[in-house]
This record gives structure tokens, C-alpha cells and sequence, in this order.
């Protein structure tokens, strides 16, 4: 090799030196760093426990003596449950704010790893993540169940695009467990929902090739592909919403306001919910065509009875829970309407 190579190559040996030791000093400052925030987090941990353990005991004590206080000590009663609920309101908020285990389900699907997120921002980018996610695959499978319903007739494609919903399903369930996990307010019955819909949808996987299978599948095709239009409907609903809660929590002074927000909601929900509702009668009308297909005498599949069940069960909780989350908004709305006049 040339000798003036030799030489080049030690002197950008040399010149990286520098940058080889700085970067060790940062990686032994960055381990202590990680060292005192690790311990910080464990003594932050304990007091908030314990913070929070001894305030319920004393809203649980105010709550019992009440009833024998005379009417003189009430403000004082009164005075000391307000601050105890403002103190268990900010223990709640720095427990929120620590990394926690995960439990339940996702401990089960995840091991012992924390899936905390420790800032707003790492919230809200981790939503707008998940509503672009489901954004994507109902594009997706909107292209293939339109493909599926009037191109291609092909039992191993049908297969393979159930098995994308078993998989889309799933994923849904975890990332929304994570999402609860970070103080999401998603009903139960929307991760309840999915997990039906991973059993609905294994089962169409399973069923075998027949009259029954070949009575049902344009009608699923054809729901698939409503319900796949309406998700990408609900996806510029919740971005919206997120796009102006996030801009409402990041600057009050912004030119979002709390009515303009609530005022954008009410339209953007009334434009949705007959999409919305459409798609329960649809799961609805797939009950009972299931219920009556089972009845047929070549129909001898226990999936046909078993989707009709679950169908009629997604459009119970469906029905029911949208219709309470609307009730509730449209009371709360008439509360604040009677407060301001
Ligand atoms: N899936 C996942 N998350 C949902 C959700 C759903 N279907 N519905 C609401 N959420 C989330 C919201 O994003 C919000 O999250 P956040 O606390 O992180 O901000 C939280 O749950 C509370 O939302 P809420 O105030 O109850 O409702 P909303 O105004 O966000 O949405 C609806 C109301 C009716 C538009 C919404 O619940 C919805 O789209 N429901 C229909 C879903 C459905 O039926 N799917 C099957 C179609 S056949």
C-alpha cells in the first residue's frame, strides 16, 4: 500500500480521537444521568403511592363524618374535601406522568415492559400515529374488499384478506390497550368490539368452501367495503379532534376556542352518525340473513350460527354505545347552554 495512504488514514485516526473520547465522557454522563433518573423515579413512585393511599383514606373519613358534623362545621368539611379532590387531581397527574409496568393484556401480549409516554407531545404524536395507521389499512382494504366484491371471486384471496383483518384487529387491540394505558378515554367496548371482530373475522377464515360460504361471502364483501368507506370518514372525525385538542392544550391563546371546538364536534359528529348507523343496520340485516341461513339444508356450518351471533352482538354494543356517547355529549351541551343563560 502507498505510504502517503499510510499516513492519511493515521491522521484521520488522530482527528477522530477527539471526537471518540468526548463521545465516551457523554456516554458515561448519559448512563449517570440514567442512573439518577431511575432512582428519581422510584422515590417519585413511592410518594405519589403513597400520597394517593393516605388521601383516600381521608376523603373516606371526611365522607363518614359528615353525617355527624352540625351545620357550623360544614364550610370547613366542605373546605377541606376540596382540597383533598385538588391534591388526589395532581397525584394523578404525576402518577400518569411516571413510566409504569403495563398489566393486564398488555403485560400478557408484551412481557414486563412499560409502554409509558411520558409527555403530551409523545401522546398525541403516538395518536396521530395510530388514526394515520387506520387511515392506511382502511385504504387498504377498501381497495381489496372493492377488488373482492366485484372482480375477484377466489376463495385463497378471500382467505388471505381475512387473515389481513385478523392481523389488523389485533394490532388495533394492542396499540389501544397502550393507549389506555397512557389515559385514553376510548370506551371499553370499542377493544371489546375488536376482539369479536378477530373471532368473526378467524372465523370466515376457517369456513370451508361451500353453499353457505358462497350465499354469504358478496354480503360481506359489500359490508366490508361500506364499513372501510365510513372508517376513513371517522379517521378526518378523530384527527380533527385531536389536531384542535392539541392545539387548544398546547396555546390557550390560540384561535381555537373551546365553543369552536365543540361547535366543529357537533358538525363533524352529524355528518358521521348516519354513516354510522347505516353500518349497524348493515351488521344487523347480516345477523339475520346468517340466522336464516342456518336453517338451510345445505347450510350445516357451525360458522353460520356463530357469525349471526356476533354480528347481532357488535350491532347491540355498536348501537348502544354510540348512541350513549351522543346522549351524553348532546346533556352535556344543554348543561353548559342552561349555565350561560
Ligand atoms: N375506536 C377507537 N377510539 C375511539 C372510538 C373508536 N370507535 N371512539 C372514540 N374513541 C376515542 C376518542 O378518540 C377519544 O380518545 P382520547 O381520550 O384519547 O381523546 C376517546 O375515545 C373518547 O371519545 P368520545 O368522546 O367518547 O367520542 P368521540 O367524540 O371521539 O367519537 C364517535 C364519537 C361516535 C364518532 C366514535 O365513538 C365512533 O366513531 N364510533 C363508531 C365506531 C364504530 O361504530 N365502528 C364500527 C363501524 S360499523
Amino acid at each position: 500500500m502507498d505510504n502517503s495512504i499510510i499516513s492519511s488514514l493515521a491522521e484521520e485516526l488522530d482527528d477522530m480521537n477527539v471526537e471518540y473520547d468526548s463521545l465516551k465522557e457523554q456516554s458515561k454522563e448519559f448512563k449517570k444521568t440514567l442512573d439518577t433518573l431511575r432512582s428519581l423515579q422510584k422515590t417519585c413512585m413511592s410518594m405519589v403511592t403513597h400520597q394517593k393511599k393516605k388521601y383516600k383514606q381521608i376523603s373516606k373519613s371526611l365522607q363518614c363524618h359528615s353525617k355527624d358534623l352540625g351545620i357550623e362545621d360544614r364550610p370547613r368539611l366542605e373546605e377541606l374535601q376540596r382540597h383533598v379532590a385538588e391534591k388526589q387531581k395532581v397525584c394523578d397527574e404525576i402518577h400518569e406522568s411516571l413510566p409504569r409496568a403495563s398489566e393486564g393484556f398488555l403485560k400478557l401480549s408484551l412481557g414486563q415492559v412499560s409502554v409509558s409516554l411520558l409527555s403530551k407531545a409523545e401522546k398525541f404524536d403516538y395518536k396521530e400515529e395510530y388514526e394515520c395507521f387506520k387511515l392506511y389499512m382502511s385504504i387498504i382494504m377498501m381497495i381489496v374488499s372493492f377488488f373482492t366484491t366485484f372482480i375477484v371471486d377466489y376463495r385463497l384471496f378471500d382467505a388471505q384478506f381475512h387473515f389481513l383483518l385478523v392481523w389488523y384487529y389485533c394490532t388495533l387491540v394492542i396499540r389501544e390497550s397502550i393507549l389506555r394505558h397512557n389515559g385514553s378515554r376510548i370506551k371499553g367496548w370499542w377493544v371489546i368490539h375488536h376482539y369479536l371482530s378477530v373471532v368473526l373475522c378467524g372465523i370466515l377464515l376457517i369456513w370451508p368452501s361451500g353453499v353457505s360460504y358462497d350465499m354469504f361471502r358478496n354480503r360481506f364483501m359489500a359490508f366490508s367495503l361500506y364499513l372501510n368507506c365510513v372508517q376513513v370518514l371517522q379517521y378526518y372525525y378523530q384527527s380533527g379532534c385531536l389536531y384542535r385538542l392539541r392545539a387548544l392544550g398546547e396555546k390557550s391563546d390560540m384561535y381555537i376556542t373551546v365553543e369552536g371546538f365543540q361547535a366543529w364536534m357537533w358538525r363533524g359528529l352529524t355528518f358521521l352518525l348516519p354513516f354510522l348507523f347505516i353500518g349497524y343496520l348493515f351488521q344487523f340485516y347480516n345477523a339475520i340473513f346468517l340466522f336464516q341461513l342456518s336453517f338451510h339444508p345445505d347450510a350445516n356450518e357451525w360458522m353460520v350460527p356463530a357469525s349471526a351471533i356476533i354480528f347481532f352482538v357488535l350491532f347491540l354494543g355498536n348501537f348502544s354505545t354510540t348512541s350513549k356517547v351522543v346522549l351524553t355529549k348532546f346533556q352535556a351541551k344543554q348543561k353548559k347552554g342552561n349555565k350561560k343563560l
